[in-house]
């Protein structure tokens, strides 16, 4: 596996790949690797030639207060689950490639982006769409890996890619879980035990909103109260940030379940803050 650093020699590699014929496959991560990231490498390998994995903390994704400086990371570690998985690149950049001291040019789908996690992460979105764009632009892959744990993530990128016709197909991954249900997210390294020994309720409640669907409940305010009586009782450690009943495709909130839906949430336990979402239907 080659180790990248400048934006130009990921260029001009991929630029070769292309023009052997070969297809280039991106999955980009912020790295501190679990068997999610693993999961999306192993997708990736199936899907083409080239696999270019992209390590890079995104400094304009975090707000102010967040966690930038803190995120974890272990790039050795890292680069040798992505070796393990299949990557032939692993581009690890540092931030003044990426973004030149007068950089000027952001993407951002506004309406989508305002939602869910846009509430209290006002400019996430906006560091997502431009940092992808710059990673789409840099290999033209022809197809990029995410998670579906980043649902409204997904759902933006994919707006953003149809509405800018970028040459490349977005691919979703299931979420991977931990025995107990807990989404896996790198983040899970702040829980205390006391918190992370609660943490699988999140889950736990949406899945039971899920199986009130499946008994042919269609009305967002009953799942919802259903879940939060749930965590009432048994995540006492998490604050609500938000829970809602959305169209899956445009995000928009929904009230009576007629198409594809989804339950999102985002809860935070002490340092924490989790994310997790479930198709209802
Ligand atoms: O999901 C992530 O890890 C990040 O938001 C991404 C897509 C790598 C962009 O920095």
């Amino acid at each position: 596996m080659q180790i990248i650093k400048t934006a130009k020699e990921l260029s001009e590699t991929c630029r070769q790949w292309h023009r052997e014929g070969k297809s280039v496959v991106l999955v980009p991560t912020m790295g501190y690797y679990h068997e999610g990231h693993a999961s999306l490498m192993d997708k990736a390998r199936t899907l083409g030639d080239k696999v270019v994995v992209s390590l890079f903390v995104n400094p304009t994704q975090f707000g102010p207060n967040e966690d930038y400086a803190s995120y974890p990371r272990d790039l050795e570690r890292d680069a040798a689950i992505a070796g393990e998985h299949g990557a032939d690149l692993l581009f690890t950049p540092e931030p003044s490639e990426l973004y030149a001291p007068d950089a000027a040019t952001w993407v951002e789908v506004p309406e989508m982006s305002n939602l869910l996690c846009g509430i209290t992460r006002p400019i996430h979105f906006r560091g997502v769409c431009t940092v992808c764009t710059k990673l789409f632009m840099l290999t033209q892959a022809d197809y990029a890996v995410f998670g579906d744990k980043d649902w409204q993530q997904q759902a933006i990128l994919r707006r953003m890619v149809r509405d800018l016709f970028y040459p490349v197909q977005i691919v979703g991954v299931p979420i991977v879980r931990a025995e107990d249900g807990l989404a896996l997210s790198s983040r899970n390294v702040y829980l205390t035990e006391e918190e992370r020994a609660q943490a699988p309720e999140i889950h736990r409640a949406l899945d039971y909103a899920r199986t009130m669907v499946a008994h042919g409940e269609t009305k967002a305010s009953a799942l919802k109260d259903a879940v939060l009586r749930r965590w009432a009782s048994k995540l006492p450690l998490g604050r609500l940030d938000y829970l809602q009943v959305i169209d899956s495709n445009s995000l928009a909130q929904v009230d009576e379940i007629t198409g594809p839906a989804t339950m999102a949430c985002a809860v935070k336990m002490g340092k924490a803050r989790l994310i997790d979402n479930i198709r209802l239907n």
